[in-house]
């Protein structure tokens, strides 16, 4: 979900207005997302990385982050949807945590869309930890092992990545689990990836011809 800052700027507004435009945003896609029938939406809040912005916006986030999953659990429980937090938790305030393994708690049962908010996540801890955690109980380190101790364990990997804002890049997303993925690159903010942006997304997946290593004429036959 990129572009919330110069959505704000663009508006004369402080990039944190953009944030709160961002999160507003990400409750119409998980709404459509849910609706059309995804399994799973992953949605990239905050990185490992995002803890140099400036202490101003970062409170923010933290702040947001927590008002949203205090205010916005009931009703994605009331709609089935299984939300689940990845990311290195240890670095959350109490607080957030709590309100962290409350919304998981709440919601763990529900069989509709998977929810996963990716929040002080970063691709490359991801396969770290599950490396870590395979070396530390002695198994033996395979694929599927990894794959299984990601903090997307159990959900499929992504059919399709979109970054929204323009920029060309994976900036440590899903770095295992998108190693077949489809890419796609929106040209707009995230806080205007309204849902006829979204249909257009997933438009341009159904026509991208997955070959996972195999030839056009193999698929064919
Ligand atoms: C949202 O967009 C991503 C978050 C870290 C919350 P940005 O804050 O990166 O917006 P731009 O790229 O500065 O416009
Ligand atoms: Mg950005």
């Amino acid at each position: 979900m990129d572009g919330n800052g110069r959505w704000a700027r663009q508006r004369g507004k402080k990039r944190v207005m953009g944030h709160k435009a961002g999160m507003e945003r990400a409750r119409g896609v998980a709404e459509y997302c849910s609706e059309q029938g995804v399994k799973v939406l992953t949605l990239f809040a905050f990185s490992s990385e995002n803890w140099q912005r400036p202490q101003e916006e970062v409170s923010f986030l933290m702040d947001l982050f927590a008002t949203s999953l205090n205010n916005e659990s009931k009703k994605l429980h009331k709609n089935n949807v299984r939300l689940r937090i990845i990311g290195d938790h240890g670095r959350f305030d109490p607080a957030l945590r709590q309100a962290i393994d409350k919304a998981e708690a709440l919601t763990g049962d529900n069989d509709g869309l998977t929810l996963l908010i990716a929040a002080n996540y970063g691709g490359r801890w991801d396969i770290l930890q599950a490396a870590r955690r395979l070396a530390e109980a002695g198994k033996e380190m395979t694929e599927a092992s990894l794959a299984g101790q990601l903090t997307t364990s159990g959900c499929p990997e992504p059919d399709l990545v979109i970054r929204t804002g323009g920029e060309m890049r994976i900036s440590n997303f899903l770095l295992w689990q998108s190693a077949y993925s489809e890419l796609y690159f929106a040209e707009e903010l995230w806080p205007d990836f309204d849902e006829d942006a979204m249909a257009r997304a997933l438009g341009e997946f159904a026509r991208r011809e997955r070959r996972f290593g195999k030839t056009g004429e193999q698929l064919k036959s």
